[in-house]
């Protein structure tokens, strides 16, 4: 049956929420894993679809993975890698499993990875990671839908990439750890997403400067030197920052825990621009508060350090309540207004023209039957949900199930009405009980 989550909209979001460790980390983290000839071990990872399908990909390759739920952590043994394939099934479910292709480089000299193609937010193409491993010395051949990579020797080099692509510099970051010599990426992405997987690199005897700027370094070291070691992955500052603008939409109040505030500086601007009020309330806490009807903004989506694309959504839904006209143009992907349908069943009032949106705030949104398209247009429509008049329906979970662990949990512990229900039949009728008895 087709979970749903069911929202009682109107509720004030108050209290204090643990932001669990990043997503577009820890799967970064765990393809990285198979470099050791032994075992790593990863804390601070969140258990979501997408962390169990990255898993799966590993065991396929041989590895021995081992997840502890109490402690959040995961044991990596790539002792033995018996494959070098990444299977289509696995890659077009999970974008993210692509990374695993300059890991088995680095580890293996070959790989055979299949392509992941394009996916409702965009194209989402390829070319820059593969352009840059055959700069590095790679041979590469596209069959099938798959890539086979050969590179029993890479060598070091200059590459440059187009735009600062996150996944193309974690490929070729990955590919170039056990090149000869130095590689150095320019015009890198810089997300803390990067230097996490530089720093977990170089604690397991990677020799990487320079991430978080627009150039890296890498210096080849031998697969043999490569060594065990333990890490804690960063925290997740879009699930931070979902948080953030839940709490803003419904007028509370609310510490957010676990959290680097430097890796939301963009995104705390805007929300302050809006009306919200935000303190440090400790290294690793924010305290983020708003009374007022919010104040329209325009912001444009950009690679980091600035707005984050994963947060344009949520960011749509603070608008079309706030007073007066806001401008969102989306830079990242072509189709990435997928939201915006959903939001204006719910009446919100937004013109869309290619990559920009115009949102004219009204004062409700009206809970409706809505559904994720993707995952962080899902979580949009959650936060529409909480905003709205009335009650709202929102489906095709699995989506939001990719990226936010225990969601609806946090959610009511910070005082939402939310529940899932597994009830085919459950839907919103005009003028109807919608609720019955259940919340
Ligand atoms: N691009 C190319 N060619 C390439 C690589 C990228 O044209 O070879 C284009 C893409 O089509 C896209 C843009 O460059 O339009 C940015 O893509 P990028 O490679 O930076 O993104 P990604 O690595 O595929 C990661 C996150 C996304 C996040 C983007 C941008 C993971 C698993 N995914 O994707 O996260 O939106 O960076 O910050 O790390 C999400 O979590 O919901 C999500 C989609």
């Amino acid at each position: 049956m087709a979970e749903k989550f069911r929202i009682h909209g109107g509720e004030t979001l108050r209290g204090e929420v643990s932001v669990g460790g990043a997503k577009n980390s820890v799967l970064k983290l765990l393809a990285a894993s198979i470099l050791v000839k032994g075992c790593t071990k990863i804390y601070n990872v969140p258990e979501l679809t997408d962390v169990r399908i990255m898993l799966q990909v590993l065991a396929d390759l041989g590895a021995k993975t081992d997840y502890n739920r109490e402690e959040k952590s995961v044991t990596v043994d790539a002792s033995d890698i018996s494959s070098i394939t990444a299977k289509y099934e696995l890659v077009s479910k999970m974008r993210a499993s692509f990374t695993i292709l300059g890991a088995l480089i680095s580890r293996c000299k070959e790989a055979v990875v299949a392509l992941p193609g394009g996916c409702a937010i965009g194209e989402r193409r390829v070319d820059f990671h593969i352009k840059g491993l055959e700069s590095l010395g790679a041979k590469i051949k596209i069959e099938n839908g798959y890539v086979h990579a050969k590179a029993p020797k890479l060598t070091g080099t200059d590459l440059y990439l187009d735009i600062p692509s996150v996944g193309a510099t974690e490929n070729l970051m990955l590919a170039a750890v056990t090149a000869n010599g130095s590689t150095r990426i320019q015009n890198a992405a810089q997300e803390p997403e990067i230097v996490d997987l530089a720093n977990f690199l170089n604690a397991i005897g990677a020799d990487i400067t320079g991430a978080g700027t627009s150039e890296i370094v890498i210096n080849g070291v031998k697969l043999e030197n490569l060594h065990s070691a333990e890490y804690t992955t960063i925290p997740d500052r879009i699930e931070a920052g979902t948080f953030m603008a839940a709490v803003v939409a419904t007028k509370g109040k609310a510490v957010i825990r676990n959290v680097y505030p430097a890796h939301l500086t963009f995104f705390n601007d805007k929300l302050i621009q809006m009306g919200a009020n935000i303190k440090l309330a400790e290294p690793t806490a924010i305290e983020v508060s708003a009374r007022n009807r919010l104040t329209s903004i325009n912001f444009v989506t950009q690679p980091y350090p600035g707005f984050p694309t994963d947060l344009q959504a949520i960011a749509m839904t603070l608008l079309t309540t706030a007073n007066g006209v806001g401008i969102i143009t989306e830079s990242l992907y072509e189709n990435r207004f997928m939201q915006v349908p959903d939001l204006r069943r719910m009446g919100a009032d937004i013109h869309q023209d290619r990559n920009h949106a115009i949102i004219k705030g009204v004062k409700n949104l009206e809970g409706a039957n809505v559904a994720a398209s993707d995952l962080r247009a899902g979580a949009a429509l959650v936060v529409a949900g909480l905003m709205a008049n009335g009650d709202t329906l929102v489906e095709k979970l699995h989506h939001i199930d990719r990226g936010y662990e225990c969601f609806e949990k946090k959610l009511s512990a910070l005082g939402a009405k939310i529940e899932r229900v597994d009830d085919d039949n459950v839907s919103i009728v005009p003028g109807g009980n919608n609720i019955g008895g259940l919340l």
